[in-house]
């Protein structure tokens, strides 16, 4: 009996831990309300470790982020503003905004 206590003790205790683990870790972004940075956290760590807005030349994101496009499923504008996001630059106005042509 005092053995099955144990158990359960112990399994409480690892979903505690386990809890805390899952917490997700406050960051520069944890406060920003754009959707897109809801979009960078739930996808760009699936493969690999999350790129962090601002740590690779505009260059290199451009023709990284061109490849992606067969293995992250984002609209033109997701991308447009996943792109100005990670260059760490304010996004650029989605396509819809701008004027119609004459
Ligand atoms: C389906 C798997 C997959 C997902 C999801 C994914 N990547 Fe990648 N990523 C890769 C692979 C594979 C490479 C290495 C080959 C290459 O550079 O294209 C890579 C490389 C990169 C690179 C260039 C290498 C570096 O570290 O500078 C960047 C930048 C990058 N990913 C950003 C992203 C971002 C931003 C997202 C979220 C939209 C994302 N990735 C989501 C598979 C993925």
């Amino acid at each position: 009996m005092s053995r099955s206590i144990w158990i359960a003790l112990l399994a409480a205790s690892v979903a505690a831990a386990l809890g805390i683990a899952c917490t997700p870790a406050k960051d520069a972004w944890s406060d920003d309300p754009r959707p897109i940075v809801t979009t960078w956290r739930s996808k760009c760590a699936l493969c690999h470790t999350r790129v962090e807005p601002g740590t690779r030349t505009p260059e290199k994101l451009h023709e990284a982020l061109g490849r992606h496009h067969v293995r992250v499923h984002l609209s033109d504008a997701e991308w447009v503003e996943l792109e100005a996001f990670l260059g760490n630059k304010a996004p650029a106005a989605p396509p819809s905004a701008s004027p119609p042509s004459p």
